[in-house]
């Protein structure tokens, strides 16, 4: 998660518990009531719907409801972002190696990514790992401290999530496998596996750059790395890492307009 967020406030984890529910569900019939006020102007005057507004993505019953299950079960995130990460592990078309999520956070990302990938062909065959402190981010380095004006640096500890809300949410997918633990030392659990799908969202230069060293070597040829970091002004380490990873590399990378960007392994 690269946008700011309530980090000061989940020092207080009861009021952050408190106002993350109640936000949660008040942004949410907030979007529903925006959607059907638009729905009637567009009705009024077609001509006046934005290309926003016409979007068909946000209606599609089936992601709504794995959305709407992932955030009764840990109430995080933002749904465009998970579509694209659904959308680009189910380009694959099947599962030929391991899936991860390098910073696992309340466990949404992974939620997402396991009721999908149990949809793909040979899914029975291989793990999903999330990798995570579960007590935050490391300490940020220089290369972290955003360069804008009004834009919140990231301090450690920022984001802290309780290791068993995380067990909780992904208790239906038994192949899960959660290393807790500092990046990169918690690698070391599945160091000899491959990987077919990766979403790094660490949100600093150490772990993004560290990541990369372990995960390109494992990535299977025309396996998906997805960055969920790397536009964010927040997050000018992540993206320095991705960028110093392409130049090492010649990897391409796509950048989409979520913030997200993502790299296929060429060869
Ligand atoms: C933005 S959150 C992840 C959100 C999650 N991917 C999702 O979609 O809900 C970033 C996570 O990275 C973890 N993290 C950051 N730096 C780390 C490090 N050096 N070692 C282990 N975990 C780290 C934090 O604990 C935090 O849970």
């Amino acid at each position: 998660m690269a946008s700011g967020s309530l980090v000061r406030v989940a020092r207080f984890p009861a009021l952050a518990r408190l106002l993350r529910t109640a936000g949660g569900t008040a942004l949410r019939a907030g979007r529903r009531a925006v959607r059907a006020g638009r729905r009637v102007l567009r009705w009024l005057d077609p001509a006046q719907a934005s290309s926003d507004e016409l979007l068909s993505w946000p209606l599609e019953a089936d992601f709504l409801e794995v959305i709407e299950e992932g955030l009764r079960r840990c109430d995080h995130g933002p749904s465009d972002r998970y579509y694209v990460a659904k959308e680009l592990l189910l380009s694959l078309g099947r599962l030929d190696a391991d899936t991860a999520e390098c910073g696992v956070y309340r466990g949404l990302g992974s939620y997402v990514l396991c009721r999908y990938a149990a949809r793909m062909p040979r899914c029975e065959r291989f793990q999903h790992h999330g990798f995570d402190s579960f007590e935050g981010l490391s300490d940020p380095g220089t290369h972290d401290a955003p360069d804008r004006p009004g834009v919140r640096a990231w301090t450690k500890g920022d984001m802290a999530a309780p290791l068993d809300l995380v067990r909780a949410t992904l208790a239906d997918f038994p192949w899960v496998v959660l290393h807790a633990g500092w990046i990169p030392a918690c690698f070391e659990g599945a160091s000899d596996r491959r990987f077919a799908f990766v979403h790094v969202d660490v949100d600093l230069y150490e772990p993004t750059r560290e990541a990369l060293d372990f995960f390109h070597p494992r990535l299977l040829p025309g396996g998906i790395v997805l960055f969920d970091d790397y536009g964010f002004l927040t997050c000018p380490g992540a993206r320095r890492a991705v960028d110093e990873f392409l130049g090492a590399t010649g990897e391409r990378l796509v950048r989409l307009p979520t913030g997200q960007a993502y790299f296929t392994r060429s060869r």
